[in-house]
């Protein structure tokens, strides 16, 4: 049987309730035949349907989209054509988890009119071994040219009660733990404690966020995410909890409107992974490959960082971003500060940041992030906040071009910050500025924030026009050689393939929340499954002190991890960007466990997911870009993980030496996280490890060819 070729012949369903059937005019499968994909204008309205090895796995699901300024796109729609192809090709990303990716699909093309307001609409799906993306395009025939979407009506109907890992729906933010449940039980656990949120625009009492990990009683695991989401509002998922069905609901915009569009354009893809063995979740390229090939000729200026930064001792040392809390009369067109009086715990001084230059070049690390440079800070939640930074005017105890001489001079360079406290409209008009300040001393790479309600006022964090700003700052950045790491931006849905100096993004909860309210030590083993599906995020680990009086009396925070898991985060959790976030004088406490984080490479050939279960542990191997060292990191959730590590990865007849980091015997990330053992062992391809990751622990470790 040829699966790439679509069948003439008419399929009947006949496995649906109600014990009514479906027949379907066009169908398609995966290049392995293992995922069905049927699709068909049904009494007038799209629907599709697919199987996974013979079992229905997403039901009978319309598609359509309500208009706010014309008749909907939901019925009335007449299949005109079908069309199939198949695609084929391995291509190499600038960084990434493997120096190949293949992107191997079959494609189903069907075409359609709505004939009683002469309009077109073609539902485009490509069907690959782990998975399914389908898009919706929109033809410019001379009749419909704009339109505003109402909502979007895409159907994911699960056929059961699933288990998922989800957070709730908001427009404005990602940053939040996941919750394991039932589909029938997240309006409850949602309408709980868990989720209230003075900042939360919480859209409905079932809504959650993508990606969203799934796992049906029969072991298939499914993922709902997005790719490519660029001129559009991003997707959440409304669920139906008596028929366990999802419906899209797209970011609004200022005046409810969910999308403003021109034809010929086309919507993001919808994604839906299917596997039953959960490692194909982490090492799917699916999101990727639906996104389009890199759109910059030269990319030589994009480079892997692993930096240090003065950060931490903001985020949960309680220090200051702001150089003054006076505010200066002259504000930020000539800044006067010779009145403001400093309060004098100011981290980002010269003083201090050499410091963590001198630690930088002496460590081997790229970059030094320096947060609370800029003027504005001490005016941050004032009542002007539409003028609060200006990117480009350093406080009086930061020299910007002394500092980044200084750190030039030692192989290092600083990364700049733009908080743009959400004032994006500020941020625009000042960006040519603050790129060509970079510029002129040396910074490539910029860690942006959009930290709080956004100006214009009433837009999200997550509609179309912040998705459009996002990738402005990308492009922008680009004509300056520049790389960028956005926090509290839209999460990424596989851009970094076109932009790849979209470095990083952290768009969901960080390292950060340890200093403050903790994460569940289970977090690590389900971000992979989720956040990172859609790009790297900059996790910030590397936190080597826990408890978070030491650094702060006043902070009675505490890391939910062990030491030796943090290790292993620079494994598991994958980025082309990573933080070493604890300071200097902590991990000169512990220059023995900080060797790994030294040696640990961001850029890979080659990656292997050799167990993973959501919410209880992932173990990840990775052989360092263009050379033969390999890399092991496990992160495990409340239970610990304890299993046979077979190192069988290695090149076969070839002796390697391992330095285990791993978990003491009586280490736990609440009561003794800091309880490490660090060992050698000659180990080649046969080789099994007995390893043993301790609640909210995990190991680390390296193997170098002898
Ligand atoms: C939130 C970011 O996630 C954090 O890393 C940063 O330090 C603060 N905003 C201030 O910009
Ligand atoms: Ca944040």
């Amino acid at each position: 049987m040829k699966y790439n070729q679509f069948k003439a012949m008419v399929i009947t369903i006949a496995s649906l309730p109600l014990g009514f059937s479906i027949t379907y005019g066009a169908e398609q499968t995966s290049p392995n035949g293992k995922i069905r994909v049927h699709a068909d204008v049904i009494n007038g309205v799209p629907t599709y349907s697919i199987d996974f090895k013979g079992q229905e796995i997403i039901k009978p699901s319309t598609l359509g989209f309500e208009l706010a300024d014309g008749p909907d796109m939901m019925n009335g729609f007449k299949l005109m054509d079908v069309k199939t192809s198949s695609f084929d090709e391995t291509w190499q990303p600038v960084w990434g988890e493997n120096s190949n990716i293949r992107n191997h699909y079959n494609e189903l093309h069907l075409c359609m009119d709505q004939p009683e307001h002469y309009r077109k609409m073609d539902l485009r799906f490509r069907i690959y071994n782990d998975g399914v993306g389908f898009r919706y395009e929109f033809p410019n025939n001379g009749v419909m040219t704009y339109f505003i979407i109402k909502e979007e009506k895409t159907q994911f109907a699960m056929t059961g009660d699933h288990k998922a890992w989800w957070i709730a729906g908001d427009y404005d933010t990602q940053e939040y733990d996941y919750t394991e449940s039932r589909l029938s039980e997240i309006r409850d656990l949602m309408a709980s404690s868990i989720y209230p949120n003075a900042s939360q625009e919480q859209f409905s009492p079932t809504g959650v966020q993508t990606s969203l990990q799934l796992k049906t009683d029969d072991g298939v695991y499914l993922n709902l995410h997005e790719a490519a989401l660029v001129d559009y509002s991003c997707m959440h998922l409304n669920l139906d909890d008596t028929s366990m069905v999802f419906t899209s609901w797209l970011t609004p915009d200022a005046q409810g409107n969910k999308g403003h569009h021109q034809t010929p354009c086309k919507s993001p893809w919808r994604t839906i992974m299917i596997t039953d063995n959960a490692c194909d979740i982490l090492a799917s390229n699916l999101i990727l490959n639906l996104n389009e090939p890199c759109k910059y000729e030269d990319t030589s200026w994009i480079k892997p960082i692993k930096y240090v930064g003065v950060w931490w001792e903001m985020i949960g040392g309680g220090k200051p971003w702001d150089y003054t809390s006076d505010l200066p009369s002259v504000r930020l067109d000539s800044p006067d500060y010779s009145n403001a009086k400093p309060h004098g715990n100011h981290p980002a001084n010269n003083e201090n940041v050499k410091k963590y230059i001198d630690f930088a070049a002496e460590h081997g690390f790229d970059q030094v992030l320096v947060e609370g440079w800029n003027v504005g800070w001490e005016d941050w939640f004032g009542h002007s906040k539409d003028f609060v930074f200006d990117f480009v005017t350093p406080y009086p105890d930061f020299d910007i071009e002394m500092l980044n001489d200084y750190a030039h001079s030692k192989g290092v360079r600083l990364m700049m910050h733009h908080e743009t406290s959400g004032s994006v409209r500020n941020y625009e008009r000042h960006m040519a500025k603050a790129y060509d300040l970079m510029d002129k001393y040396g910074y490539n790479a910029v860690k942006s924030g959009y930290v709080g309600n956004m100006i214009p006022r009433g837009e999200h964090h997550y509609g179309q026009w912040l998705v459009n700003h996002y990738l402005y700052a990308v492009t922008e950045a680009a004509k300056h050689h520049i790389m960028v790491n956005a926090h509290e931006a839209v999460r990424p849905t596989g851009l970094c393939r076109t932009y790849p100096n979209l470095v990083g993004n952290e768009s969901a909860r960080g390292t950060e929340y340890e200093a403050f309210a903790g994460n569940k030590p289970s977090h690590t083993t389900v971000l992979p499954f989720t956040r990172l599906q859609g790009g790297p995020m900059d996790y910030t680990p590397g936190i080597f002190e826990m408890d978070m009086s030491k650094v702060d009396p006043n902070n009675n925070g505490h890391v939910n991890s062990t030491l030796a898991r943090q290790l292993a985060l620079y494994v598991t959790m994958y980025s082309p960007i990573q933080m070493a976030a604890d300071v200097p004088e902590v991990y000169n406490k512990y220059m023995d466990a900080f060797q790994f984080i030294k040696d640990v490479p961001v850029d890979w050939d080659e990656s292997k997911y050799l167990a993973a279960e959501p919410g209880k542990y992932i173990v990840a191997a990775r052989r360092e870009k263009g050379g033969k060292d390999w890399y092991v990191g496990c992160t495990s959730g409340e239970d610990g993980y304890e299993a046979s590590l077979s190192l069988d990865f290695l090149e076969p007849g070839k002796n390697y030496m391992a330095t285990i980091y791993e978990d003491a015997k009586d280490a736990h990330y609440l009561t003794n996280p800091q309880a490490y053992s660090i060992s050698t062992k000659k180990v080649n391809s046969k080789t099994k490890l007995n390893m043993k990751a301790a609640p909210g622990g995990g190991y680390a470790i390296s193997i170098k060819q002898l």
